[in-house]
């Protein structure tokens, strides 16, 4: 039996539990993408709490590839010192940090001119414009600046990468038939359609340590009709799975209206899916608030958990599950005397 306190290794990152934060934007930067101190404090935070593995929130490897404009970016080495004190912040309070690079793609409500794979706009809200289609050499810039990106991750101090191919962004827009619809090498099967993140992957993996875990987010369910299902994305996960490490599961995003139903721990069939099927790490999670869960989770359907909104409610939530479950855990010292 694992327990949700066991540690876990994969490559050279050795995490202290299986608990992990789920990327979460906080839309608290500047109009450059840079580092504030909300962040310092807010995943700081976390790692006080007991968080395993924190994952940073999406970060943009192009100005035009934000989401909002206080999204975090990683386009410009300018960007590689405020990055660097917050995974130190992280590193003093006893986690691991990896950072999310991303891509908004059609969805992005920065840019002037969205690109996306063809040209179908994501809704009729003037918050979305109506996107450019990406050529060939649109498609080689966003991989060199998602490679560039990662380089600058390294520097700045990140204990693993995840690319964000989920939630119907760029990366995202290509795997989708409903949004893909080109006649070239990156549309059609599915092979094709995995062609822009094989490129990505290759790309970022070059300048990634040896042994630097590679992750990757994934909508596994478009929860459309006409998107992809689970078996769609292992597919296209396995033309990529020697290079990468472990896929963070997730769902939907793709349209403006998602078929879904919730409920706790509502993508974890679809990791352990992915899981079995490809055969790498998965994380998976939604809606998990309870240790049970947690641990039901980490027996029967995936490696790692991730939490979300739970741990924006509770930021000390590993610590509290510890001690409730009866389980000795280090506390940071200052807050010994909670602990008994
Ligand atoms: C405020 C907020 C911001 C989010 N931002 C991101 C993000 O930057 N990248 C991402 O992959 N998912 C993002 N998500 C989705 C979460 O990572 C997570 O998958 C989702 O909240 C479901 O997990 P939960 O039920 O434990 O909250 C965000 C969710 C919330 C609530």
């Amino acid at each position: 039996m694992i327990t949700l306190f066991e540690d876990f290794k994969v490559k050279g990152l050795r995490l202290k539990n299986r608990i992990v934060m789920a990327p979460m934007c906080q839309y608290s930067s500047d109009e450059n993408g840079f580092v504030k101190d909300w962040h310092i404090f807010h995943y700081a935070s976390r790692a006080v709490g007991g968080v395993g593995l924190i994952i940073l929130e999406a970060t943009s490897v192009e100005p035009d590839g934000r989401i909002s404009f206080n999204d975090l970016g990683i386009w410009s080495e300018q960007h590689v010192e405020g990055l660097k004190r917050l995974t130190s912040a992280i590193h003093e309070n006893g986690s691991k940090v990896a950072i999310q690079l991303a891509h908004a793609g059609r969805k992005s409500r920065t840019a002037v001119l969205p690109i996306a794979p063809s040209v179908i706009r994501f809704s009729n809200s003037e918050k979305y414009r109506q996107p450019v289609q990406m050529d060939k050499n649109r498609i080689d810039e966003v991989a060199d600046n998602f490679s560039k990106a990662a380089e600058r991750a390294v520097l700045a101090g990140f204990d693993a990468v995840e690319i964000h191919a989920a939630h119907g962004y760029l990366i995202n827009e290509f795997f989708s038939p409903l949004t893909n619809k080109r006649k070239d090498e990156y549309g059609g099967s599915l092979e094709n359609r995995a062609r822009f993140l094989k490129e990505i992957v290759q790309g970022v993996k070059s300048k990634m340590p040896h042994d630097m875990p590679l992750m990757i987010r994934v909508s596994a369910d478009d929860y459309y009709e006409g998107g992809n299902k689970v078996g769609d994305v292992a597919e296209i996960l396995n033309h990529i799975s020697d290079m990468i490490d472990v896929v963070d599961v997730s769902g939907g995003g793709i349209m403006p209206e998602n078929h879904v139903n919730t409920f706790p721990g509502y993508q974890l069939d679809n990791a352990a899916k992915i899981k079995e099927i490809t055969g790498l790490y998965t994380i998976g999670g939604g809606l998990i608030t309870t240790y049970p869960l947690a641990e039901y989770a980490v027996n029967t359907k995936c490696d790692l958990v991730y939490f979300g909104r739970q741990l924006l409610r509770e930021p000390y939530w590993p610590l509290k599950a510890a001690k409730e479950a009866g389980i000795e855990l280090e506390w940071p010292f200052q807050y010994e005397r909670a602990k008994f």
